[in-house]
């Protein structure tokens, strides 16, 4: 897809880390660029500085996505590019010693619903109601009407101990991916995610420097946490290259992580 002024983007998770980078990676490009996010005030900072928009949205509700969408559009057209990052999400183990009581707990199925909800649904309705928007659009030269990038985890492949609900839901979004873009195919939509590995932002960030360290160590090559920017550049690559569709990459540094 060529990108310029006349494209619309909208990214989910656009105030902070992979969003972020992926806003001003789009808006570098030429993109205008559509924030959704729950923080306001980082998030009209970060469209402030790309020339876009912020739409305070909360991915977890259909009815605050609709009005997102409806913002975006009205004030930037239809977009052709969507990008999801955002996610809410719990952590634990499937049984934990609980000392209190003195014997296992189960991690409880709200827990479960709450991480399915907040990765997976959210991920099914943004690509969905971006799509349907899409789907409007006049098709480029290829073909094309849009492409939508879903932000999967390595965990989605190699779930650790305490990642139940983040693991499995993070694989429930690669699922997402080739029946979404067989589904979309006769309307020109592509449809990929991305599996970071570990990236130095503000999710990852607020841990301790020697977990860093060590979390670095941990990287065959290059020893270092994923560059925010590096995640962008793949986003614009993914919209850019209309050949890759229903694809799932891995962009990890080769780490495999460990079972804790
Ligand atoms: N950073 C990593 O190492 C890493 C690794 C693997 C996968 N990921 C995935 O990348 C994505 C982005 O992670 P990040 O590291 O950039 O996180 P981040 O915390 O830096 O940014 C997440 C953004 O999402 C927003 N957000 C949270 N809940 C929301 C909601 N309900 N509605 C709308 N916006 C909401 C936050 O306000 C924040 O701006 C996530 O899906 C995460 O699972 C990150």
């Amino acid at each position: 897809m060529k990108i310029d002024s006349t494209t619309a983007a909208v990214v989910t998770g656009g105030a902070s880390g992979l969003g972020r980078a992926s806003a001003e990676a789009l808006a570098a490009a030429g993109a205008k660029v559509a924030i959704f996010d729950v923080n306001e005030a980082a998030g009209q900072e970060v469209a402030d500085a790309i020339g876009g928009i912020f739409c305070k949205v909360d991915i977890t509700s259909e009815e605050s996505v609709v009005a997102g969408f409806t913002q975006a559009r009205a004030a930037h057209g239809q977009e052709r590019i969507t990008v999801h990052c955002a996610m809410t999400s719990r952590r634990g183990k499937t049984l934990a010693f609980d000392k209190e009581a003195g014997k296992l707990k189960r991690l409880s199925t709200e827990d479960y619903i709450y991480g399915v909800q907040g990765i997976l649904v959210a991920s099914y309705r943004i690509a969905s109601l971006s799509a349907e928007g899409m789907a409007g659009n006049e098709p480029n030269e290829d073909g094309e009407r849009g492409c939508i990038t879903l932000t999967a985890s390595v965990a989605a492949q190699d779930g650790q101990i305490g990642q139940i609900i983040y693991g499995s839901a993070k694989a429930g979004v690669n699922g997402l991916v080739l029946p979404m873009a067989r589904d979309l195919s006769d309307i020109g939509i592509r449809v990929n995610s991305i599996m970071p590995g570990i990236f130095a932002t503000p999710l990852m960030l607020g841990a301790k420097q020697n977990v860093l360290d060590s979390l670095a160590a941990s990287v065959p090559f290059p020893k270092r946490l994923g560059k925010p920017e590096e995640f962008g550049s793949l986003v614009l690559e993914l919209a850019r290259n209309g050949y890759f569709n229903a694809q799932c990459i891995r962009l990890d540094g080769a780490i495999r992580m460990a079972p804790r």
